[in-house]
């Protein structure tokens, strides 16, 4: 049975701050964060926004767009690395709130809960409820996978440049017009590290992130290793020989903590599969620089990290491999579109492969190219640590629903924040009742109840 993404809606907060503004409050080159991250704005959520208010926009927008009923809907779950509860899951919320315009009880038939694994955890709660389709489980109903997220950093921390909030929800049903998921090809990794983690309590993470870069990378490829033993043992790719399983993908969407990781990402997986190839020998000629090679054969993350040397020469090579017409062909055919929406957003954690879906098949559709039949090869990584490598075909009626994306005007009634405000709004020095914005039919946080009997009770309206 086929199983996959039928629709996809996204919510952004109207708030955002400019990136060269932010460069020159922090005394940073403006270009390190648009050339040489890729972030050129980042939204920023208002006082009486949480990420649960984020998601229930998302899915009011979804479900009206296709005008479904609560009883369409068999699932709900909610994935999120800034939960703001250790017991009541975040789909409680969102339940409640879409209740109040759908009828008290509405969806009291719907499960679902809120899964956890920092940025991967999205792609594992698709595939749970695509396998709740493929296994007949759904009688009819389809499951609505809603990825949430505010990714806030310390003040004047190296991790501030990286911020944004959004959701993006995914309707999921046996008849798909967007994505099928391709069969028994999922591949993960998994691995107990400390390189972006949030203790309890805590509203910021603590990030090793040159560390965790280089870990999503490793343990990307290590999932992409086991996907190609699956495609070809499942006979859903056959490799010709001087073939790479990446040349079997027509697009490559991976998780974009910034735009340009995403570039990173493709060009350490591209080094990695091409490798033993012939194409490899030639390309090393034409770029006049041998491949680099760690001091220390054990290629720990910390010894690699610690080399350097071989920091300083791969770091070279890199830009040299980037720069090459093969590589540049790879990027602007299979990347480069799932990297716009990143730049006008910034970090959406969970959210941000799936953001970056959306737009790879928006500007896609905008180059007039036919995205039938085209395979999608999703790279999903969550710090802490696990990858999540699997891929999926464009369905016929894709156009139905990617002809009306429009990113732009979704985005357009934004409002730009001074760094005063962005800051006021940062330290959490306004209460709910104090927004910066009157924003009209949209869920908001009212108040959190801070008396001892009650204390985090949320209560959420929607704003007529
Ligand atoms: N002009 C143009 N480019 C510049 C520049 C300038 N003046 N200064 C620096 N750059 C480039 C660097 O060369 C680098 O590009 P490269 O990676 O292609 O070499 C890029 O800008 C970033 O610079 P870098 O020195 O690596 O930045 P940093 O160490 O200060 O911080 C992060 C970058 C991403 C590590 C940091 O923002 C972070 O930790 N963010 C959080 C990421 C996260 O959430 N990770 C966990 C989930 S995956």
């Amino acid at each position: 049975m086929a199983a996959g993404i039928d629709d996809i809606a996204i919510y952004i907060p109207r708030l955002f701050i400019d990136a060269a503004d932010f460069a020159k409050a922090r005394g940073l080159d403006p270009e390190k964060l648009q050339k040489g991250l890729g972030v050129s704005q980042m939204a920023i959520v208002d006082t009486n926004q949480d990420p649960a208010c984020l998601a229930a926009n998302a899915c009011l927008q979804i479900m009206q767009k296709n005008k479904l009923s609560p009883e369409d809907i068999g699932r709900l779950y909610v994935s999120t690395e800034s939960s703001f509860d250790e017991s009541k899951a975040m789909n409680s919320y969102v339940i409640g709130m879409l209740e109040q315009v759908y009828g008290q009880g509405a969806f009291e038939h719907c499960g679902g809960v809120e899964t956890k694994f920092a940025c991967v955890s999205g792609s594992y709660a698709l595939y749970d409820n695509t396998n709740w389709i493929r296994a007949g489980e759904a009688e009819g109903k389809q499951a609505l996978v809603v990825v949430s997220d505010i990714a806030k950093y310390d003040l004047g921390s190296s991790g501030e440049m990286t911020q944004g909030a959004g959701a993006v929800v995914m309707l999921l049903n046996d008849e798909p017009r967007l994505l099928a998921f391709d069969p028994k090809v999922t591949a993960t990794s998994i691995k107990d590290e400390y390189d972006f983690y949030r203790p309890f309590g805590k509203e910021t993470p603590i990030v090793h992130g040159q560390y965790s870069n280089l870990l999503y990378m490793i343990q990307v490829r290590k999932a992409l290793e086991i996907y190609k033993k699956k495609a070809l043992s499942s006979g859903l790719m056959k490799l010709e020989p001087g073939e790479t399983i990446l040349d079997h993908m027509d697009y490559l969407n991976m998780h974009l903590p910034y735009s340009n990781m995403g570039k990173k990402a493709l060009a350490y997986l591209i080094r990695h599969e091409w490798r033993q190839l012939p194409r490899w020998k030639k390309l090393i000629q034409d770029m006049g620089m041998l491949e680099p090679v760690p001091k220390d054969p054990r290629g720990t993350i910390e010894s690699v990290l610690g080399d350097e040397e071989f920091m300083a020469k791969d770091h070279e090579f890199t830009k040299l491999f980037t720069k090459t017409k093969e590589f540049q062909e790879v990027y602007e055919s299979k990347l480069a579109s799932s990297l716009i929406a990143s730049k006008m957003i910034g970090n959406l954690y969970t959210a941000s492969l799936y953001l970056g879906f959306r737009s790879c098949l928006e500007f896609e559709y905008q180059k007039g190219i036919d995205l039938n039949g085209k395979r999608v090869g999703f790279g999903s990584y969550g710090s802490g640590s696990s990858a999540m490598v699997f891929s999926g075909l464009i369905q016929p009626q894709y156009e139905e629903v990617v002809k009306n994306m429009n990113l732009e005007a979704e985005l357009a009634p934004r409002r730009k924040l001074t760094l005063q405000e962005y800051e006021i709004l940062h330290e959490n020095k306004l209460s709910p009742e104090e927004p910066m914005l009157n924003t009209k039919r949209e869920f908001i946080l009212v108040d959190v109840n801070t008396t001892t009997e009650s204390r985090g009770e949320r209560r959420y309206i929607f704003n007529e």
